[in-house]
């Protein structure tokens, strides 16, 4: 066979194979703006999936605001993007991160020269230079590497719901007013801790064959597609946690009421992260298949 021999065992000191950075804005405890470039981003039906230290500053003000916005830089912004790299809006750098060259920066946006705009439904502002922002709050905070006396609690797997998503107008499809033009849009991709971009379309793909659906009450407006699904409450403009009906003392936002289609059954609450776990702890629904089909990806 061709490939037999064609793979050598190897030990790689990370596993960063390529995602897309996003510009994480979340509110300090003092009221400023932080801007975190991170990239252990990924996208299930109308959540976001970030992987983020604990200890980042970012972090920290997730946890306590329960708000953010996820802005989209396209490879225009690598030098902005760049400029974050090794700062940190957490005054209080350890030794181990002072080291590796991290300096506190508590001027983020003047740092990168990035530009900050008021958000609708969040507090956090968006990136004006960005593509793309969209309005996030907090839904559940999964550990990771739960399972490991020395990684147990480095790392946690944000879980957000999209509330309102923003994109400059080069980016959106000619003829639908709800897609986005994937040749148009040219996210900036981290790979092995060096900035990419895209590059063309490889060749065009069956799966995009599949018509993509829109499930949140989706305005007509081009300017403010309004992504709140129904049934569900934003958080008033400047709504944290605690004033917004989040679980007393807990610092967490309530849980968005779930919705149940034929095929979901009662005990079916692990949906949103059935994704991510592996087949054997993936329950059974009422129509016999695994989960449940996410409500607009078609993959
Ligand atoms: C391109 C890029 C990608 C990064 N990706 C991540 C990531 O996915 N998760 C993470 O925790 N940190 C990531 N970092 C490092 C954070 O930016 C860094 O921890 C920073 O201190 C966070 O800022 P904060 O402490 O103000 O939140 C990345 C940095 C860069 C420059």
């Amino acid at each position: 066979m061709e490939y037999e021999n064609s793979h050598t065992q190897m030990a790689p000191s990370i596993l960063y194979w390529g995602t897309p950075v996003v510009l994480l804005s979340t509110e300090n405890p003092d009221g400023t703006a932080n801007l975190a470039p991170m990239s252990s981003a990924f996208w299930l039906g109308r959540r976001g999936v970030l992987g983020l230290g604990a200890g980042s500053q970012t972090a920290r003000n997730l946890r306590r605001t329960g708000e953010c916005v996820l802005n989209l830089p396209s490879d225009e912004q690598a030098d902005a993007v760049d400029r974050l790299a090794l700062t940190t809006g957490n005054p209080c750098v350890s030794a181990v991160r002072a080291t590796r060259g991290y300096r506190y920066e508590p001027d983020k946006f003047g740092t990168a020269r990035l530009t900050p705009l008021p958000s609708e439904t969040v507090t956090p502002p968006r990136v004006a230079e960005c593509p793309v922002a969209m309005e996030a709050t907090l839904a559940a905070a999964h550990p990771v590497a739960a399972d490991n006396d020395r990684e147990s609690g480095k790392i946690v797997a944000f879980e957000v719901l999209v509330r309102r998503v923003w994109v400059h107008d080069e980016i959106r499809a000619a003829d639908r007013a709800d897609h986005v033009d994937p040749d148009a849009w040219r996210p900036l991709i981290m790979s092995f801790q060096q900035l990419y971009r895209l590059g063309p379309r490889a060749r065009s793909s069956r799966l995009a064959t599949i018509p993509s659906t829109s499930t949140g009450t989706a305005s007509t407006s081009r300017s403010r597609p309004d992504l709140e699904a129904p049934g569900t409450v934003a958080p008033p403009r400047s709504g944290r946690v605690s004033r917004t009906g989040g679980t007393p003392g807990t610092g967490w936002p309530t849980r968005p009421p779930i919705r149940r289609g034929a095929c979901q059954s009662a005990g079916d609450r692990r949906t949103s992260i059935l994704p991510m776990l592996p087949p054997r702890i993936m329950s059974r629904n009422a129509c016999g298949a695994l989960g449940r089909p996410s409500a607009n990806v078609s993959r």
